[in-house]
Parts: C-alpha cells; sequence; structure tokens
C-alpha cells in the first residue's frame, strides 16, 4: 500500500524508510534506520527528484503511482547519481516512457556508467543555473560539486522558495510517520545523527560545502528537501548554521574528546585520569572506546570537540589497530583546526605516540600539543604529574572564560557597556494559541536585504523557549510615553505565573496574528527566526522582517532615559536589613554575601547589577 505524505499543495513525499539495513554504504550503522526521500512535484508538468535505494524500490514506485493519480511523470530530475538515489531509474524508464531524464554532463556519464538502457532522446542536459519551467514553478539548476559525489547537483524552486538538496542537510534515522524536522524534538534525537551523517558522508568536502552555502545564502529559502531524513519548514538557521560551522571545520563546542584503545585497561586508567583532571580544571571532557565504539561516532565527535586526545598501546610496533583505522578516517574526512595531545603505551619499544604524530602530520592547522606522555605498562605515581601538566596545558589552550576575573585582568571595564544607547521593546510571542511577551533591550537592524533585524533574549525567560519553539514575533519600539505599569506588567514579572496580556482587549494583532502595543509603541515589526545563536545567558535571534509599520512620530524611550524619568527609584530597605539590593529593580538579596552567579528573579540582571545595603 502506497504511504505518501503531503508537503505542499503541489508537493509530495514518495520517498520510504529502511530500517533493515545493518551497514550505511557498508560501513555506517544505522540503528535507527535510514530514510531515502524523493519528491513529486505535481504542475502542468509532472516532476520526480530522484529515485530510492533497491531496498525500498517496490514501496517507492506503488508511492509514485499513487501522487501522479494516473498522470504521466514528465520529468525526472536526477540531482544525485549514487545508487541510493538512483537505483530505481530503470524501473522508470519501463514505467514511463515520455519521461525526461533531466541532469548535469558529469550525471549523464554516470547514468551510463551505472545502467544499460538506451537514454538516448530522453536527456535534457542543464548546467548552473539553467531553469526548467514547469506552469506555476520555475526550476534552477544549482551545481554542487563533491558534495558528497561530483555531478551532485540541487534545484532551487522559486515560486515555493523550495531547496532541494541532494545529500546536504541529510540526517541518518528513519522518519517513521513524521516529515517535518519541527514534528520531532530535533535536537536532541537527531542532531547527533544528522551530526554523524555530515562527518562521514560529505565532512571530506568541506569546501564544497562552504561554496554551496554561499550560493544557498542568496536564495530566499523557506523550506529545505533532502535526500535523507526531515525535511526542514521552520527554523532553518538551525541546520545551517551547523553546516556552515562543520563545513568550515570548526568546532562546535570547546573541550576534548578523548579517544583511547587500550588492551588490557592501563592505557584507558590513563585517558580516564586525564578526563578527571580536566573536569577538575572546569573543562568538558567525553571518552570513546576505540575497539568498542564505531568509527563514524567518533569521527562525529572529533568533529563536535575543540580538542582531541588520542591515547594508543602500541601493537605490532605500531599503533592499536582499532586506533590506526580511527586516525585513518579522521585524516580522510580533512580533520583540521584542533588541538592535540597523545598518549601512548608499551612495555618495550612503545611508538604508538610518535606514529600518532606522523599521521596527524598533514592536516591543516592543528595545534601539537608538545610532550607525549608514554607509559610503560601502567601508569606510576611520579607520571601523576605528566598528567597535571597535560591537564594544564589544554586547559591553558582552551579561550579563557569570559567572567569577572579575567574581564577585570585583561582591563575590561564593563561601565563603558553602559554608554551604549539602548533602546526598549515589547517582545511579543503566540505559541499554541497563548499570547506571552517580555522587555527586551537589545534589537538591531542588521541588513537591509534581506530585511533583517537581531534580538537577543534572556534564557531564563518564558518568552525565550516560546519563540525558540514558534519562531516568530513582533517588536514593539517602546515610547517614552510608555508608564512605568507596562514595564512592571512585561518586565517584572513572569508569564510563568501571570497571563501579561488578561486585560487586554482585541487590540494590537499584527497579520501573523500575534500581539503588539499599538499604544506605547512607535513602530511594529513582524519578523520570523531564520537562525539562532546560543550565546549563553541568551540567545540571539536572526529574523527576517515580514511586516513593519510606524505608530507614531513620539520618541522611542532609551534604557537611561527609563531609569532616569519612569522607573521608580529602589526605596531603602528597613534599617536592619543585610543583604545587597538591585539597582536596577530594588530587588533584596539577604544574606552575607552575594553569588557570583546569581540573576535578579525580577528583572533578570547578574551581580555586577548589586550593591551591598
Ligand atoms: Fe545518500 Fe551520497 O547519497
Amino acid at each position: 500500500m502506497h504511504c505518501t505524505k503531503k508537503i505542499t499543495d503541489d508537493l509530495t513525499w514518495v520517498g520510504a524508510d529502511d530500517r533493515r539495513l545493518a551497514m550505511f554504504e557498508g560501513v555506517y550503522s544505522v540503528p535507527g534506520g535510514v530514510s531515502y526521500n524523493a519528491y513529486l512535484l505535481r504542475d502542468e508538468k509532472t516532476v520526480l527528484f530522484d529515485t530510492v535505494d533497491k531496498a525500498v524500490r517496490q514501496r517507492f514506485l506503488e508511492n509514485l503511482a499513487h501522487a501522479l493519480e494516473g498522470r504521466e511523470l514528465d520529468y525526472l530530475v536526477v540531482q544525485h547519481m549514487e545508487p541510493d538515489h538512483s537505483a530505481a531509474m530503470r524501473d522508470l524508464v519501463s514505467r514511463y516512457p515520455a519521461m525526461k531524464i533531466v541532469c548535469n554532463a558529469k550525471t549523464l556519464a554516470f547514468i551510463r556508467q551505472f545502467h544499460d538502457f538506451d537514454i538516448g532522446a530522453r536527456v535534457e542536459v542543464v548546467k548552473e543555473n539553467d531553469t526548467l519551467r514547469t506552469g506555476r514553478h520555475t526550476l534552477r539548476f544549482i551545481m554542487a560539486p563533491m558534495v558528497h559525489w561530483p555531478e551532485v547537483m540541487v534545484t532551487y524552486d522559486s515560486a515555493d522558495r523550495i531547496l532541494f538538496s541532494a545529500d546536504a542537510f541529510g540526517c541518518f534515522g528513519a522518519l517513521n510517520g513524521a516529515l517535518f524536522a519541527d514534528e520531532v524534538d530535533f535536537a536532541k534525537d537527531y542532531m547527533d545523527e544528522a551530526r554523524r551523517y555530515y562527518a562521514n558522508i560529505v565532512g571530506k568536502y568541506g569546501t564544497q560545502v562552504t561554496a554551496l552555502l554561499k550560493k544557498a545564502a542568496a536564495l530566499k529559502i523557506d523550506m529545505i528537501c533532502p535526500l535523507h531524513g526531515f525535511v526542514w519548514r521552520e527554523r532553518l538557521g538551525h541546520i545551517v548554521a551547523k553546516y556552515a560551522l562543520w563545513g568550515g571545520y570548526q568546532p562546535e563546542k570547546q573541550g576534548v574528546m578523548i579517544a583511547y584503545a587500550s588492551v588490557y585497561g592501563n592505557t584507558e586508567n590513563a585517558a580516564e585520569l586525564l578526563a578527571c583532571r580536566l573536569r577538575d580544571r572546569g573543562v568538558p571532557a567525553v571518552m570513546f572506546d576505540v575497539s568498542v565504539t564505531p568509527a563514524s561516532e567518533i569521527v562525529a565527535a572529533a568533529f563536535r570537540w575543540s580538542h582531541l586526545v588520542f591515547a594508543s598501546t602500541t601493537y605490532n610496533a605500531g599503533i592499536f589497530v582499532s586506533m590506526d583505522a580511527l586516525l585513518h578516517d579522521l585524516v580522510a574526512h580533512n580533520i583540521q583546526n584542533r588541538t592535540v595531545a597523545v598518549i601512548e603505551n608499551g612495555s618495550w619499544a612503545a611508538t604508538s605516540g610518535e606514529l600518532i604524530r606522523k599521521k596527524l602530520a598533514g592536516c591543516r592547522n592543528i595545534n601539537m600539543l608538545e610532550a607525549t606522555l608514554s607509559i610503560k605498562s601502567s601508569l606510576k605515581n611520579e607520571q601523576l604529574a605528566e598528567i597535571d601538566a597535560m591537564a594544564d596545558a589544554i586547559a591553558d589552550s582552551l579561550p579563557a572564560a569570559n567572567n569577572e576575573q579575567t574581564r577585570e585582568k585583561a582591563g575590561v571595564d564593563v561601565n563603558a557597556l553602559y554608554k551604549i544607547p539602548y533602546g526598549l521593546y515589547l517582545l511579543c510571542v503566540k505559541e499554541n494559541g497563548r499570547d506571552n511577551a517580555c522587555i527586551i533591550n537589545t534589537a538591531t537592524q542588521i541588513t537591509s536585504s534581506p530585511c533583517r533585524i537581531s534580538i537577543a533574549v534572556n534564557k531564563a525567560n518564558l518568552t525565550h523557549g516560546m519563540l525558540q519553539r514558534a519562531g516568530e514575533f513582533n517588536l514593539s519600539v517602546l515610547t517614552q510615553r510608555a508608564p512605568f505599569e507596562v514595564f512592571e506588567r512585561f518586565g517584572l514579572r513572569s508569564g510563568a505565573d501571570t497571563e501579561k496580556f488578561a486585560d487586554a482587549d482585541g487590540d494590537g494583532r499584527a497579520a501573523n496574528g500575534i500581539r503588539y502595543l499599538p499604544d506605547y509603541a512607535n513602530a511594529m515589526i513582524s519578523a520570523e527566526v531564520v537562525e539562532t545563536l546560543d550565546c549563553g545567558t541568551h540567545t540571539l535571534f536572526l529574523a527576517d522582517i515580514t511586516e513593519a509599520s510606524v505608530l507614531s512620530e513620539e520618541p522611542g524611550v532609551t534604557y537611561q532615559f527609563y531609569l532616569d524619568h519612569v522607573k521608580p527609584k529602589p526605596q531603602p530597605p528597613p534599617g536592619d536589613q543585610k543583604g545587597f539590593v538591585c539597582k536596577i529593580c530594588g530587588y533584596v538579596h539577604e544574606g552575607d554575601t552575594l553569588p557570583d552567579d546569581i540573576i535578579c528573579p525580577l528583572c533578570k540582571h547578574g551581580a555586577a547589577d548589586f550593591e551591598p545595603i
């Protein structure tokens, strides 16, 4: 029975899941299965984007026939010739005699290499930026060589702003009834598999991935349809930002990945001690036994972490077999821009350390820490100092924590930041029919084309989570006429225990259905999030403006104006009260000491804004 999914009125997913495959490409375990995606566009002409692997060929043919509803298939666009996407091509040739095959010259050569059917007059060869008009839709073909094979191209549908992205933005894992990334908890359940897919399948081709991202940046994209994994229709910036890091071989996390190969546990013991010493220094560390964990997971972790430690026993006068294979994989996948430390073991003639260094010598921009820790059979007491020295060297090579002590040491006077004139804005969101809002002071226009702004939102705010999930918001630019009541209601109370719009009337909703504040704002801006950046306490949201209007000519309120003219001055606490008062909102933290990490529960300011009573 067919099993298709509707994407838009014109576009249908006609692919299939495979949960029986043990090893993808014969190398990568896929415990969660894999999807082979194919898409049918039904316009005045019908267009199929790629086919599927032979394992799911039958289901795909049923899906396609059902989605065509008796129509002919006019075009097959071949974006990638790897057989997991082209195996069913010859079935189509016999079933749909009028079907044209749209591909580039390299693909045509591959079709002839893989297949025996006579492609003859069927083929329409395209090159960079050629277009195919199918009725309402115009398809533009964009070459993406080596993402992942040389013939790869992607297709942009300008009518619905859809990028058919071939292997790019793909993910291991069956779809299990979902199709869109926003239908699952992608960050929690699938990001590791997306990274493992990227690092192992296209990780070697970071330069080519970066070139494709550059081409894609010039397009207005509302949806990404890859050949594996989920379709992206919301928060596209989330996966695009990851690709920008991965393609540039930049780590996602500062911290250490320790991979060790240990026959009798002594090398593991040294690796474990190093992990403990790193944690003692506040450095995150993850560990992998290379004889147990599949190499594809360790390669993915190496793409994630900034520092790599390789610990290996010496075996047959060389590197231990599983470590040797891992290093070969990492070099083949072009790992670069990492800091590396090495631990070797050998009961006689330890050589693995030097050989590991040699293996990685050709990788670009590897900061190889000087000393190899060399163990003879097992670690001895007198070598603990060497473990400490390695932990110190790693910790010292990490970027300094941007905390109060390091700021002070570097001569950073945070008062300088208060001289930046900040405006004040009401950020309104809506999720599952519920309105919420908070006051923010960080909104800036980033570019005029595309018309894009950024806002930063404290993660402690309820609005933050709602915005992350909903992906759109309204910003009201508050005026000097806004009374303290507005700041108190939206800025000093939490939406977790207050319905902030409880007594608001029905006015003040923009076309996106989200509230704004017509009375005390001089402008209203609606925007959709295209990208996010985790900034520790805050998230930076980059958003495209979808609607904007001027509401009045009153001047906007700055933070300084608010402090000087709107906000009531904190009342002095009773004479016998001990503690610290928030200079911003007057909240009192009682006690003899002020925690370094205190966040004011009312206004969310940190320790720097408290003073002793
Ligand atoms: Fe799933 Fe490069 O193919």
